[in-house]
């Protein structure tokens, strides 16, 4: 949550960091604002509202010159998004602006301390006792200053901070928050992630959790936990700015929709060679373990539970899948015999790493699967395999739960096969539709025609339903998620079978519900449930393989997806759903990309 950047050159500090806002917008998006060094001292705008909102008041402050700044845009927690809670925050003396993305857990004691100390306070955020503490420790160096305020934090930060008195530097800390630093020529960043800076620079340095840094324009100097100098060599990324920008399409969704194709195929096709699953970066034995645990967040918590059904009917392994937030609390019984696998597009979800600490702790293996290189998650974990979806920058993600998905589905034939559960004719199968799913999910998209007619009748509906059993039903809770979080619609996902215990209440003539019908063992079932919903009025939208021709005999409306192994169908069965989603969004005037009160990286609890 929360998107920081900073930056000290030779060119006009605002408009770099406004289009670096610009870019971290999707993790927060209620209150933005900058701070430059300028002649005459520390200047800053700042006001609630979206970085476009910034911009036009930045294009008419005159006294905004200078060559090195800092910004910010923020998803708010302590204090409502007012113009006077947004960051840059600035000490009382006017000496120190600070931008800061995390939580500060005991800022109350620390406010009441400086209170007392006669410090009068301008906000309602925890982030001010920072600057607060910065001028208050200060003796004319701002590194020891730093560093006691830094040790007496507790909570996560990723800090940017500029100090009146030193022009041409910015200081940077790093708890529990993600902070990379972007290495340019006579000029050098600090950012949130990469798609701040990628316009500017390719060579990146991830600082580590109580790491300190400052950069001017020639030099990066690199502290670390002990304070001592460290020296880290800058890592080069391999995608380009496009990657970062919405390509003709009106939004970063449909875009991302797009291109699952080509995240699949870079996720699948390099990890098959020979008609073997080859994961080089997983050394597990599988027969060590007697259970499976998986745990995750939103979107990836809904792949974790298609995993659930495919790695334990391939591997015969009991698996369960959790929510992170409860997971950590729950003190699950698991021990070295446990495998945890924690998946996560950003790697940096607060819950899913105490999750994965939890699990650590107690002894078991973890895995992780995640989209972004050298993300908290995919340090921590003894083992990771990336998805390769590439950058995602909307909030509702697509490309990022898909190629989870197939990282999953890969995952439970490699391990299946290690454990001598798969003979030589269903290995070659799964291997084959596997390796056919990038092609699949392009046909897959070849409804969206269809599903735009369809939200353009549906729309204007109160509550829309998700039904399905198996897989299915797991895929409806993600078709009914995407739509809550982009269209604001009422939507309920149900075990098909279960709506018959109370919530068919709830449907009455004119209700829409999306059956999910692709689990060709249970299509009767499925089938009967539709019977159900239909006789007491409602409307049924049917998700269902091609050769299922029976299903316009069923339902209203038939969507139809290529048909695929009975065990891989979500990768294609969920791109009607995402498209259904934005389509709705669409008729309904939402802010697709940034829907309302979510972030795309959620770093707090
Ligand atoms: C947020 C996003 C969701 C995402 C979830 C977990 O809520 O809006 O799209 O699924 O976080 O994020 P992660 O980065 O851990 O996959």
């Amino acid at each position: 949550m929360c998107g920081i950047i900073g930056y000290t050159g030779s060119d006009p500090a605002v408009p770099i960091l406004l289009d670096g806002l610009k870019k971290l917008e999707y993790r927060g998006y209620d209150s933005a604002g900058i701070a430059v060094q300028t002649k005459d001292g520390l200047h800053m705008i700042k006001a609630s509202g979206k970085v476009e909102h910034l911009a036009a008041l930045a294009a008419q402050a005159p006294d905004l010159e200078g060559v090195c700044g800092i910004g910010h845009t923020r998803w708010a927690t302590h204090g409502s998004p007012t113009d006077i809670n947004a960051h840059p925050h600035m000490s009382a003396d006017g000496r120190f602006a600070i931008v800061h993305n995390g939580i500060i857990e005991n800022y109350l004691e620390i406010k009441k301390d400086l209170e007392e100390k006669g410090v009068v306070f301008a906000s309602e955020t925890d982030t001010e006792v920072i600057v607060q503490l910065l001028a208050y420790y200060y003796d004319g160096d701002v590194r020891k200053s730093l560093t006691r305020t830094i040790r007496r934090l507790e909570g996560s930060y990723a800090l940017a901070v500029l100090c009146a008195d030193v022009p041409g530097t910015v200081f940077a800390a790093r708890m529990s928050s993600p902070l990379i630093v972007g290495v340019g020529a006579g000029e050098n960043y600090f950012a949130s992630d990469i798609t701040a800076l990628i316009r500017h620079t390719k060579d990146v340095i991830d600082l580590e959790d109580g790491e300190t840094a400052e950069i001017s324009p020639d030099s990066v100097v690199i502290y670390d936990r002990y304070g001592s100098r460290t020296e880290k060599a800058p890592r080069h990324i391999l995608w380009d700015i496009a990657a970062a920008e919405k390509g003709g399409y009106d939004h970063f969704m449909m875009k991302e929709i797009m291109e699952q194709p080509q995240a699949l195929q870079a996720t699948i096709v390099p990890r098959i060679k020979g008609g073997q699953i080859v994961l080089d970066s997983v050394e597990l034995d599988m027969t060590k373990f007697d259970r499976i645990l998986i745990t995750a967040c939103g979107s990836a918590y809904h792949a974790g539970c298609v995993g659930r059904i495919v790695i334990e009917s391939l591997c015969r392994i009991p698996v369960e899948a959790e929510v992170a937030s409860e997971f950590r609390y729950r003190d699950a019984v698991i021990n070295e015999k446990t495998l945890v696998i924690v998946i996560s597009q950003s790697g940096e979800t607060a819950d899913t790493i105490a999750a994965l600490k939890e699990g650590k702790n107690k002894g078991a293996s973890t895995l992780a699967i995640v989209n972004v290189v050298g993300s908290t998650i995919a340090k921590l974990a003894d083992q990771v395999i990336y998805t390769w979806a590439g950058p995602e920058i909307a909030v509702a993600t697509t490309k990022g739960y898909v190629t989870q998905l197939a990282i999953l589905d890969l995952f439970a034939v490699w391990a299946a096969r290690k454990l001598g559960r798969l003979d030589d004719a269903s290995y070659k199968k799964l291997v084959k539709g596997l390796k056919a799913l990038p092609a699949q999910a392009q046909r897959a998209l070849d409804l969206s025609a269809g599903v735009k007619r369809l939200a353009a009748l549906y729309h204007d509906r109160q509550s829309i339903f998700f039904i399905g059993r198996n897989l299915d039903y797991a895929l409806a809770m993600e078709g009914s998620l995407k739509l809550k979080e982009i269209s604001y619609l009422h939507s309920e996902a149900y075990a098909a079978g279960e709506l018959k215990h109370g919530t068919i209440a709830l449907i009455e003539p004119g209700r829409l519900v999306v059956a999910l019908c692709c689990c060709e063992r249970l299509y009767e079932k499925t089938a009967s449930n539709i019977q159900q919903v239909k006789a007491r009025g409602a409307t049924v939208l049917a998700v269902a393989q091609e050769s299922k021709r029976q299903v316009y005999g069923e339902a209203d409306h038939v969507l139809q997806v290529p048909d695929c192994h009975p065990l891989l169908f979500p990768v294609t069965e969920i791109i009607p759903l995402q498209l259904l989603a934005y389509y709705v969004a669409l008729e309904n005037g939402c802010d697709i990309d940034k829907p309302k009160n979510l972030a795309k990286s959620v770093t707090v609890e």
